[in-house]
């Protein structure tokens, strides 16, 4: 049996999920989920980068150590994936040691072949990217093209990879792989970037230390991108040692399986040129394809925090739930392109295709007709009485099934989903066109159980091609079919492909609409509720986030204040992410007698420094153990030269002041709303 591995980019940790990285994570959860309906042996891997430069300064500006930082920074990666249903089956961190023993095997293949050597390097790097660039590759002012920030200037001493040697023997696996990169349009970027000839690859630093150890050498750090992208087989085991006994490795890397990358356009050179040649170095077979997709904008513009547009998947699960959102990603975007994200879009998607479409189709059939006049029962029918029309929905229910399964296969999600709608659409206008609600009336039961019966196998065939999609909906509707909720297994195909098996007299459990309405008012507040917010700032007086030198600043927050300004509604108040915390460490900002330095404990958030400007009410000792109120969704600001990355929320004035506490332990991270 065939087996097949997804992975998506293990993510940097300094960036906490958003709808980008989203989306690459929903579309391997939904091939993964896919082809384990298919009863393939399926492996679905994500995981997170977190070493380089950039994670190492982050740290310090946080006045972290960068492993605490790290550390505190995957569980958002994991509740956030988990709360999308996206069901990996194995979760990697480039700071295990499974990754970095296996990380400088690689190494040492790559040495053992001759092809790392050392030299001086010079040249241009951007730590955004964690990547080098050369001056024609940049914007004006030595600016990186996608960060739009001043790339640094390398001198060191480092060790190289042969790069260079491998254009012609990439070329020649470009050749033969005609599918190895998807789209079309990004491979053949691909082939003309290389056919102009490769540089060698500087693949180590000495400047700094948090990364993987150069085997042998100390003073050396691995580059992070051949650290990063071993982890593609180091979490699978490989690259083996010799005489090591069977592992996921080989079950689960080419030629014994299909290896898929999902990644974003931006980071295709890496997986279509570096990665292949690191693989033919090391004497392992590249993987089978990397599929890059396009990118997610916000109103046209990149997202970013520092525009305000930056939108986290966690306020739109909590409004329309985690299936509309993967539904709409993946069915809003064409795989490969780039899209714009927008909530009207969202909310449009919502009530046409999913509330009018599907919900409304089973609503129809199910809670209209089955319950009322049927027992509740699927009926008994006759396929040889079956009419020309029941027939035509048949054959649609059947292409559309073999499209979408084709699409899947391809990696279109986007194609498939619309396979599927041809399905949604035709069984809604059968059902307009055989009217069984006349059927009812005239008591012709025979008629209106062969109408029926069509309608719930179009149902059926509905709830099994959607479920690598919405695996909740999918469920729901599965069950109020009578059907027990999928559980794929090696070796069973559970793709419907045979008309007919719904069996007749099952009972049926129809229940709450799949996708309820929202009011036009109630859908307005929540557009407005989850738009992105630039400046949640602006609204509420800030008690430490502010630089102490302002007097305002030193005026802490609340109570009083409330009353002197203008009315406001609870949409702003939407606007503010108040958590619980816990202080797990306070100390006095060296120079200042108002800042205290505190590490609190948001639960799945993570662990935040915050200033806050109590020092003169406060020992820090006191504070320590204190479960606190924190406004969590400023943008972090820097005083004295430390970043504040949040608000301690206190009552009083100048004289008096005491910080908010919850009255009873309630769990860390908690809303306060
Ligand atoms: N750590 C590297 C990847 C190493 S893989 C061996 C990295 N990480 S990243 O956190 O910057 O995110 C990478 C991926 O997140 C992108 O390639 C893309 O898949 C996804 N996206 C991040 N922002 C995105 C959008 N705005 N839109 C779509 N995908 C985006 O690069």
């Amino acid at each position: 049996m065939s087996a097949f591995y997804v992975t998506t980019p293990i993510y940097y940790v300094n960036d906490r999920p958003h709808i980008g990285t989203a989306y690459s994570t929903i579309a391997a959860d939904v091939l993964a989920r896919y082809h384990r309906m298919r009863g393939e042996r399926t492996r679905f891997l994500t995981g997170v980068d977190e070493h380089g430069i950039k994670l190492e300064r982050r740290a310090k500006e946080l006045g972290q150590t960068p492993q605490t930082y790290v550390d505190s920074m995957v569980p958002p990666f994991k509740e956030a994936w988990q709360q999308l249903g996206c069901a990996y089956d194995d979760f990697i961190r480039t700071t295990e040691p499974r990754h970095k023993e296996r990380a400088q095997a690689m190494w040492r293949l790559c040495r053992e072949r001759g092809d790392i050597y050392e030299a001086d390097y010079q040249g241009l790097y951007c730590v955004g990217c964690e990547a080098y660039y050369t001056e024609k590759d940049l914007l004006e002012g030595n600016l990186c093209p996608i960060h739009k920030k001043p790339v640094e200037v390398l001198n060191e001493h480092t060790y190289f990879f042969r790069l260079g040697a491998y254009q012609e023997r990439l070329l020649a696996f470009y050749e033969k792989n005609p599918q190895f990169v998807q789209p079309e349009g990004r491979y053949n970027e691909v082939k003309s970037f290389v056919r102009e000839g490769l540089r060698d690859l500087s693949l180590s630093r000495s400047t700094f230390s948090w990364g993987v150890q150069v085997p042998d050498n100390p003073e050396h750090v691995i580059y992070v991108w051949f650290d990063a992208l071993v982890n593609y087989i180091s979490a699978l085991g490989g690259p083996k040692r010799p005489g090591e006994p069977e592992s996921p490795f080989d079950t689960f890397w080419p030629p014994n399986a299909k290896a898929v990358h999902i990644v974003g356009k931006d980071i295709l050179r890496f997986h279509a040129v570096y990665w292949p040649a690191f693989l033919m170095s090391a004497g392992i077979e590249p993987p089978t394809q990397v599929w890059a997709h396009g990118w997610l904008t916000v109103d046209g513009q990149k997202m970013s925090k520092s525009l305000g547009n930056f939108i986290p998947p966690a306020p739109i699960v909590d409004a329309v739930g985690a299936d509309v959102l993967r539904y709409y990603l993946m069915r809003d975007i064409a795989f490969g392109q780039d899209g714009d994200f927008s909530h009207q879009n969202l909310f449009a998607r919502y009530h046409g295709e999913l509330g009018n479409g599907l919900g409304n189709l089973l609503n129809r059939i199910l809670a209209s007709i089955v319950r009322k006049t049927l027992e509740g029962r699927v009926p008994v029918v006759d396929r040889g009485e079956l009419l020309a029309i029941d027939r035509a929905l048949l054959d649609t229910a059947q292409a559309s099934a073999r499209n979408a399964a084709r699409q899947l296969e391809e990696v279109h999600p986007n194609r498939a989903l619309e396979a599927i709608w041809e399905l949604v659409n035709a069984a809604n206008k059968y059902v307009d066109q055989t009217e069984p609600w006349k059927l009812v009336k005239q008591n012709d039961t025979q008629r209106l159980s062969q109408v029926v019966y069509t309608s719930l196998e179009a149902l059926r065939y509905l709830g099994l091609m959607l479920w690598p999609f919405m695996p909740q909906k999918s469920s729901e509707l599965l069950h109020q079919l009578g059907f027990d909720a999928l559980s794929p297994e090696e070796g069973v195909d559970l793709w419907p492909d045979d008309w007919g098996k719904l069996p007749g007299g099952i009972e049926t459990r129809p229940g709450k609409p799949l996708f309820p309405r929202f009011e036009k008012e109630q859908e307005a507040a929540l557009i407005a509720q989850l738009a992105p917010k630039p400046a949640a700032e602006a609204s509420v007086a800030p008690a430490a986030a502010k630089a102490p030198s302002s007097p305002a600043a030193a005026k802490p927050v609340v109570a009083r204040d409330l009353g002197e300004k203008a009315a406001t509604n609870i949409d702003v108040f939407g606007q503010i992410d108040l958590r619980v915390g816990e202080v797990t460490l306070a100390e006095r900002v060296p120079k200042s007698d108002k800042l205290l330095r505190l590490e609190v404990d948001l639960g799945p958030l993570g662990t935040r420094q915050i200033l806050a400007g109590i020092g003169k009410h406060y020992a820090p000792e006191a504070l320590v153990g204190k479960r606190i109120a924190v406004l969590a969704n400023l943008p972090p600001r820097k005083m004295m030269g430390l970043q504040s990355q949040g608000m301690v929320l206190a009552a009083g004035d100048g004289d008096v002041l005491s910080v908010l506490s919850p009255a009873n332990d309630v769990p860390l991270g908690s809303t306060i709303a």
